[in-house]
């Protein structure tokens, strides 16, 4: 992959979606020292400031560049036999009941060291980015021991630095519970407020904490005393809720000030006025929803008439959504979920940025970070519309041009 180094791009006759919505008409769009310089109606733009400018050429779709905020894509193994299973009629929650589900890929994630799990985590980065990711979140979670979590997070790291894309890191120590604590889950939480979270926050590898709230997983006690512990070492919190059903981890994560709570099909009012007042954004995963055949749909239409932000993001993983490409997730919004197109890139774009806490990513206006893609499409809504890679024609990171 190439990278030409910053210098001042010009755009002509571009339709433009700001990361909210789309402008009527085309637009001249500057990008200099890494930010969007100038975002022109093209009737009003001054041919003489086209110079000294190189021309990326007319017409086309410009986006933010995809966010894609909730991804597991640093694992060991694959689970192709338990997608077979499922097929036959054993359910995801009756796999990781045998032990098997995400404990599987956390023994081959705890057996792979950081060059090999760098190394297969690779192409599924690359993946994104030739889909028109710019930002790219990565969960830790199959390692549930100190060493093993700083490990994903390490090489997830390491991927950021590997290529022209901002990676953010999350540590879901609470993710499952390892099978050296299975009769004593507390204990395990004490490992991750005590010893996981501190080393992590320590180190520098986290950007923010995770949790699993669910039957499966973690309690809203456990979760909650996980919560403090990430507020101690000041690092913003997340959750995976509401997934599999209700047990009011949204509203706790809410209470807790959360960037997101993610999944969320089993989500209820009070669940949806608790983040509304707090600001918590939405995070819809498709992805595990077609992948686990579910039949819960989240609540969309409550979600709009709240005006909570809804993001939408791959749950890139082994497991529940091996589903590596940003943009099958705006179709799959929209049919499984019937957000419409415009909501479904708003969710990669702006929400995306937002339930990272990276608000000023994710929109196009001028002085925002330079961060785009240019589409070969006529209109923003054929980018949800039809699945079809190859349609990027420039992704631009933090004002440089790379090829995918
Ligand atoms: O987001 N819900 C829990 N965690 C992941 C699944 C991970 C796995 O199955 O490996 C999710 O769906
Ligand atoms: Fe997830």
């Amino acid at each position: 992959m190439t990278q030409t180094s910053p210098q001042r791009l010009l755009w002509r006759d571009v339709t433009v979606f700001d990361g909210l919505d789309s402008g009527a008409e085309p637009m001249a769009v500057i990008v200099e020292d890494g930010v969007i310089a100038s975002l022109t109606p093209m009737r009003d733009f001054d041919e003489r400031r086209a110079d000294g400018c190189r021309d990326m050429g007319r017409g086309g779709v410009m986006t933010p560049g995809l966010v894609d905020c909730h991804t597991h894509i640093v694992f060991g193994g694959g689970r192709a036999d338990e997608f077979e299973a499922r097929l036959e009629g054993v359910s995801y929650e009756e796999i990781a009941r045998r032990g098997g589900g995400i404990l599987s890929t956390v023994n081959a994630t705890r057996e792979a060291d950081e060059a090999t799990l760098f190394a297969a985590a690779l192409p599924r980065l690359d993946a994104m980015i030739a889909d028109g990711a710019t930002t790219v979140e990565i969960k830790s979670g199959y390692g549930l021991s100190v060493a093993d979590e700083l490990k994903m997070l390490r090489v997830a790291r390491r991927l950021g630095e590997a290529r022209p894309v901002r990676i953010v890191t999350t540590l879901l120590g609470a993710h499952a519970l390892p099978p050296e604590y299975r009769d004593d889950s507390d204990a395990y939480v004490d490992l991750v407020c005590e010893e996981m979270i501190p080393a992590a926050a320590a180190e520098g590898l986290a950007d923010a904490v995770d949790v699993f709230c669910e039957k499966i997983a973690f309690s809203v006690a456990q979760c909650e005393r996980i919560f403090r512990a990430a507020e101690a070492h000041g690092l913003p919190i997340k959750a995976h809720a509401e997934q599999l059903s209700n047990l009011g981890g949204s509203a706790l994560a809410a209470r807790h000030g959360a960037l997101s709570a993610d999944h969320i099909e089993y989500l209820d009012q009070a669940g949806i006025d608790a983040m509304r007042e707090a600001g918590t954004v939405a995070v819809i995963l498709p992805g595990a929803f077609h992948t686990l055949r579910e039949t819960q749909q989240p609540p969309i239409e409550a979600l709009r008439r709240a005006g909570v932000p809804m993001a939408v993001a791959t749950d890139a993983n082994p497991g529940s959504s091996p589903l590596f490409m940003p943009s099958l997730m705006l179709n799959l919004a929209c049919t499984l979920f019937r957000l419409t197109p415009r909501e479904a890139l708003a969710g990669m774009t702006a929400h995306g940025a937002a339930a990272l806490g990276l608000g000023e990513l994710g929109r196009l206006r001028e002085g925002a970070p330079a961060d785009l893609c240019v589409w070969n499409l006529d209109s923003p809504a054929e980018l949800a519309y039809a699945v079809q890679p190859g349609r990027l024609r420039h992704r631009v990171f933090q004002g440089a041009v790379s090829h995918a």
